[in-house]
């Protein structure tokens, strides 16, 4: 595993672009699986989950290319309905080739997803909807075989707003002999642009951005091209980035309405941000102020994936903050690390006190998680002396040049090779 060296005492400053969505890109190149034709889709992030899911695609039979940030996938031709062990398990979003495959082939091979370790995340809400939709599952070994012979159309509750179970269930319906009802629906606005891209392909897609959205079944898809939207949580980290060293970052096609709750607590930090047509200004100078209490929920209330790096601003400000996590069970790992560099966070179940302003200090950590990862990163331009971050490759599943664009605000980023 590699590491990467984040010199302290920065102050970051500048202008940067944002990525595409992470989040937004890995359902919808799955659901290039439902099209016997071409997808085109750009501004994808090269990150390493998207390279992972294009080797899932591959195996199955797609042929794809890249021309920079756009990706070309042609799925004339799926071949194969076992998706690699290997490949599945090694990310959470390999569970979205369910949906997409039983909607196209009504069979699939697959190992149980993997993915970062913040909780049990189990897949329970998918396979109790694909089977009310007529799927068969079984199990060998590590690996479930569903099948299907034709997907029925169905009126489904979930048991709770589930963001992956959502994206599958519409890609599932998509092909669907009759509607399907989703109800009890996840409303994070990647759901919405999996809708918005499969409906410039001709799907027929309702009610996404509500908890019930219906799939009109049965559609015929065309080609299609669609630019994916640039990532509220790669946007979040870095202004959080700027806020932790207290510096004027302005982040370049930020994706305005998708960061309200985040933008909140920035203000109740003593942060301040404008608009500049696409671009978000914020200047850090006077962040200061403990944020009080902040609760991850579903969209729209604070997302989870910026609950780590939140927490490393937490402990420059002044007084007590509390975090409480309710979407992930085992989502404070980063607090232990920061803990060796100086932090007073202590967790209880679901909550967090961290207690500052404290002093940082630079020492050897370990990302377990990729937000955590990133959180340690965002620690580390704050504290004193020199931070050693390993296992970076938590980090790169998710952000594309993350150490390149904080160097280019000012900061000192080092990564070490594997082997160093
Ligand atoms: C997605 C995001 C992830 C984000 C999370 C919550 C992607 C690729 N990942 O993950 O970055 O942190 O949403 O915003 O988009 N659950 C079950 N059974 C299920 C499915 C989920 O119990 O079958 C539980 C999970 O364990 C978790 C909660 O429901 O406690 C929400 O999970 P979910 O919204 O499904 O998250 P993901 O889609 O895995």
């Amino acid at each position: 595993m590699g590491k990467i060296l984040v010199g302290g005492d920065v102050c970051l400053k500048g202008e940067i672009p944002v990525q595409g969505s992470k989040n937004a890109a890995l359902p919808i190149m799955a659901g290039a699986v439902l099209h016997k034709g071409c997808t085109v889709l750009h501004n994808c992030p090269r990150i390493s989950d998207v390279y992972n899911m294009e080797k899932m695609l591959i195996n199955l039979g797609a042929k794809i290319h890249w021309e920079g940030h756009t990706l070309i996938i042609d799925c004339s031709r799926i071949c194969e309905i076992a998706v690699e062990e290997g490949l599945s398990g090694r990310m959470r979003s390999s569970v979205m080739l369910m949906g997409s495959m039983l909607g196209r082939c009504g069979r699939v091979q697959i190992g149980y997803p993997g993915g970062c370790v913040i909780g049990k995340r189990p897949i329970d809400y998918h396979l109790d909807l694909f089977a009310d939709m007529g799927v068969n599952i079984d199990r060998e070994g590590q690996q479930l075989i569903l099948s299907c012979n034709g997907l029925r159309g169905v009126c489904h509750r979930f048991p709770r707003p589930s963001v992956g179970a959502t994206e599958n269930g519409i890609l599932a319906a998509v092909h669907a002999e009759e509607p399907v009802v989703l109800e009890n629906c996840a409303r994070e606005p990647e759901i919405g642009y999996l809708c918005a891209f499969l409906r410039c392909m001709g799907a027929d897609i309702d009610g996404d951005g509500t908890d019930r959205i219906c799939i009109g079944g049965g559609s015929r898809l065309h080609d299609g091209e669609y630019t994916i939207p640039a990532d509220r949580i790669a946007a979040g980290t870095l202004l959080l980035s700027g806020a932790i060293t207290r510096g004027q970052v302005n982040l370049a096609g930020a994706p305005r309405r998708d960061m309200d709750e985040l933008l909140k607590v920035y203000e109740k930090m003593g942060g301040q941000f404008s608009w500049n047509g696409g671009t978000l200004l914020t200047d850090s100078r006077h962040v200061k102020k403990s944020v009080g209490r902040i609760v991850t929920d579903v969209y729209p209330g604070f997302p989870t994936d910026l609950q780590s790096p939140l927490m490393a601003v937490c402990c420059t400000l002044e007084g007590e903050s509390r975090i409480r996590e309710t979407i992930f069970e085992d989502r404070f790992r980063a607090a232990g690390q920061l803990a060796r560099m100086g932090a007073r966070i202590v967790t209880a179940g679901d909550e967090a006190l961290v207690k500052g302003p404290v002093r940082l200090t630079g020492r050897t950590v370990r990302a377990q998680d990729l937000r955590g990862g990133a959180a340690l990163v965002v620690a580390g331009l704050a504290a004193r002396g020199q931070t050693v971050v390993e296992c970076q490759e938590y980090i790169e599943r998710g952000y594309e040049s993350f150490y390149e664009e904080i160097n280019l605000l000012g900061g000192r980023i080092v990564k070490m090779d594997s082997e160093a």
